[in-house]
């Protein structure tokens, strides 16, 4: 697993990478900030967010009173330590009552969740299926893993997932456990350029098992 580094850029903004490839800054956070959206409108009150990032994601679920647990997991503890020590602004986020942060995979942190028991799951930990930072990833977005997701969802709940582009396969991954799976475009202005940026949502189908 290669590190995570921060830099300020000359343009003043703070930039996240991972394995030495742009993941973010924090000039542009409309989309991490539309996926907290989502789930707010929908009810969501528990919800689990992968991952921690510069915390757009987080700070706007919190900013919501409905939150009322948000468990975030996040694979690279310097991110944590960052958030926690102000070299990323948000260790109010950490400090919140509401916010559990596990440093781990965003798959056993998923697993490890009682079975039908979050109102939404959120995943932005990585570019989308088609652009992975980290190979291992690629499971993220695979069936087998959003059945687990979907399991750990109330009935009605909500998976969401952030991905640079639309992708068939995390579609039909979406829709081989959930139903009502929708994609939402979300146009961004990303260092000069024009992006398109992608969430895929699903609601849990009732016939999904919630026993391992
Ligand atoms: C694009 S950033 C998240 C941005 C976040 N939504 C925000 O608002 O700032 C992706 C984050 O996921 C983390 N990550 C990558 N793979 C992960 C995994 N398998 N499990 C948990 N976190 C992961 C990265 O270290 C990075 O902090």
């Amino acid at each position: 697993m290669g590190g995570a580094t921060l830099r300020r850029r000359d343009d003043g903004a703070l930039e996240l990478r991972v394995n030495g490839v742009f993941v973010m800054d924090d000039v542009e956070t409309s989309s991490e900030q539309a996926l907290a959206r989502t789930v707010i409108d929908l009810g969501a009150r528990e919800i689990l967010v992968g991952g921690l990032g510069l915390g757009y994601t987080l700070r706007s679920l919190l900013a919501s009173p409905q939150a009322s647990r948000v468990i975030v997991a996040e694979l690279h503890p310097e991110i944590v330590g960052w958030m926690r020590d102000g070299t990323i602004p948000g260790a109010d986020l950490l400090a919140d009552e509401r916010t559990q942060v596990t440093v781990g995979d965003v798959r056993d942190v998923v697993a490890a969740q009682a079975p039908a028991s979050l109102d939404a799951i959120v995943l932005d930990v990585d570019n989308g299926p088609d652009f992975l930072v980290h190979d291992a990833n690629a499971e993220v977005y695979g069936a087998g893993f959003v059945g687990v997701c979907a399991s750990r969802l109330r009935p009605g709940g909500t998976l969401c997932v952030w991905t640079m582009a639309p992708s068939a396969s995390l579609t039909a991954s979406l829709n081989a456990a959930l139903t009502d799976v929708r994609e939402a475009a979300f146009d961004v202005r990303l260092q000069g350029r024009d992006e398109r940026y992608w969430i895929v949502s699903g609601t849990r189908r009732d016939d999904v098992a919630t026993a391992d």
